[in-house]
């Protein structure tokens, strides 16, 4: 009873340490490189952790452009107990097997902003990098013709008409180059098919593609190759704002500021829409990050909501026209972000500090009962021991008495005396003692006396008398009336000429054979053996 009270604590106090703490899902973050772009959405998606219903743990691991270190990490994210992987593929078709690997754990994959060739994802999230690219080669289309190009980007671009209008016509086509990200890397495969799109039906444009690797460096390097050539471009459209900064080093190197327009991707504040409004590019697109929604979709996918497993966000084109307004609010919503993330940072101080404060109650309350279940378990079993202790030693005590003090020896003589060679009652003891005695010797011939006749003639109940005798005696009261019995057979067959049977029957037992039996066990011989 008591043991399965002390489980039923324990449960309960367990039960109560982890009650009422949700789940909080653990999201592994693979991150192809780092840079702005990686920044702003790494931190949207830390700060929208506890933004849904669901609390969610969002783990960031970068791999720095190196494919052999981001496979590594997903698969040491995967073993770490993600609940989900978001990742952005390097390269596409390396780091394919070992999404496999982690989808045959039972991981969700989700891909953002690039994807792995493989059919094999729960979900994709990200721009719509065909679109941008063709947005781009629309909008160069859109300078070239008619010298607009002269109008929209004013001032800064005007150099660039001297080439392209000799008396009101057209003497060169307009050259167009393209510099790719790394082509192996989904995001460059499609910019490069959306702008390619674009080229392709304009007969005045010039166009060529050279791949980069994402970097400025590679960028400016293949800039530098051709500013000052005769194949210098008009016109330099840049997979990222990253890589325009690196074309405009080389341009401004080589003298020929203000000569070729310059285009890149992201359109993030303090890069790329800096660029825009410095007059240094002509043109970017807010490539969109929206690491909240990244953050949402994973969650609906852990808790069985509905989802879209194709999810193209939007993004934007910025032109010098539009750019003041969009570097505006897109700085604001950085500045905001920030702060949500130190709120976040804040929140999650001091949801540990609650986690663990609510951890020690629940484990002092669980020690506290432990201790009183404890304290309880002892005093009864004390309560126990004692009582084991005073019976055994009682009985010790009775039988050392029985056996050495005189007082006692006198009142067990007691029984062992008739009516009229007893002594002169001493004690309450004594009294009861003579009055059993004469009450077993008046009635011991009755073979169905029982007990409670005797407790009946002393005034006592079956318990009563039970523990009296016990205490004097030693013995039960059945013992002892077997006893007297056969003591009182003992002196009849020494000091009358009675027959066992005659004895036997005397003294109460209902058979002689029963007399003899008891008689060995008491006197170690039979009846008989007196008479020979
Ligand atoms: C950042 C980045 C961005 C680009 C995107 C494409 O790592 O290179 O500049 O738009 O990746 O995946």
């Amino acid at each position: 009873m008591l043991k399965r009270l002390l489980y039923l604590i324990i449960l309960v106090a367990a039960l109560s340490a982890c009650s009422e703490q949700e789940k909080t899902y653990k999201i592994g973050v693979s991150q192809c490189s780092s840079g702005r772009w990686r920044d702003k959405v790494n931190q949207e998606m830390l700060a929208a952790q506890h933004l849904y219903e669901a609390d969610a743990e969002v783990v960031i691991a970068q791999s720095y452009d190196d494919t052999g270190l981001q496979i590594r990490q997903i698969d040491s994210l995967a073993d770490a107990g993600i609940d989900l992987l978001v990742v952005a593929p390097n390269e596409s078709a390396p780091i394919a097997e070992a999404i496999a690997r982690t989808q045959q754990k039972g991981i969700p994959v989700i891909f953002f902003d690039r994807k792995a060739k493989t059919a094999q994802y729960t979900a994709f999230i990200g721009g719509n990098n065909e679109e941008a690219g063709q947005m781009m080669g629309n909008y160069i289309k859109r300078l070239e013709v008619s010298g607009e190009r002269l109008e929209v980007s004013g001032k800064r671009l005007e150099v660039s008409g001297e080439r392209l209008e000799v008396s009101g016509e057209r003497l060169e086509k307009t050259k167009v180059l393209e510099i790719t990200g790394a082509m192996s890397s989904s995001p460059a495969q499609e910019r490069h098919e959306g702008f390619k799109r674009a080229m392709d039906d304009c007969a005045d444009i010039d166009y060529v593609c050279r791949e980069g690797d994402w970097t400025s460096d590679k960028a400016c390097e293949i800039a530098e190759s051709l500013l000052g050539t005769p194949h210098q471009p008009d016109i330099i459209f840049c997979h990222n704002d990253g890589m325009a900064t690196g074309v405009y080093k080389a341009v401004v190197e080589s003298g020929m500021e203000g000569r070729v327009m310059i285009l890149g991707i992201d359109g993030l504040p303090g890069e790329g829409l800096e660029y825009v409004q410095f007059g240094h590019q002509v043109g970017t697109y807010v490539y969109p990050t929206h690491g909240e929604l990244i953050v949402r979709l994973a969650l609906d996918i852990l808790t069985g909501k509905h989802y879209e497993r194709e999810n193209q966000l939007h993004g934007m084109l910025v032109t010098p026209e539009n750019v003041d307004i969009i570097a505006s609010t897109s700085t604001e919503l950085l500045s905001q972000n920030g702060h949500l993330v130190t709120i976040q940072d804040k929140l999650e101080d001091y949801l540990g500090l609650y986690n663990t404060q609510r951890k020690i109650i629940a484990a002092s309350l669980l020690v506290i009962l432990l201790l009183i279940t404890a304290v309880v378990l002892l005093w009864l079993s004390i309560v126990k021991t004692r009582r084991a202790l005073h019976d055994r030693q009682a009985m010790h005590e009775e039988q050392t008495l029985f056996y050495t003090n005189a007082d006692n020896r006198t009142l067990r003589q007691v029984f062992e005396m008739s009516p009229d060679q007893m002594p002169i009652p001493r004690s309450q003891d004594t009294i009861f003692a003579e009055t059993l005695n004469e009450a077993i010797r008046e009635n011991m011939s009755n073979p169905n006396l029982k007990i409670e006749d005797l407790g009946d003639k002393v005034g006592l109940s079956r318990v009563q008398l039970y523990r009296k005798v016990k205490s004097i005696t030693g013995l039960t009261p059945i013992e002892l009336l077997r006893q007297m019995r056969l003591q009182q057979g003992y002196v009849l067959l020494t000091t009358t000429n009675k027959t066992v049977q005659e004895i036997a029957y005397e003294v109460g037992f209902g058979t002689p054979g029963y007399f003899s039996k008891c008689f060995r066990q008491q006197y170690g011989k039979y009846p008989m053996d007196l008479r020979t």
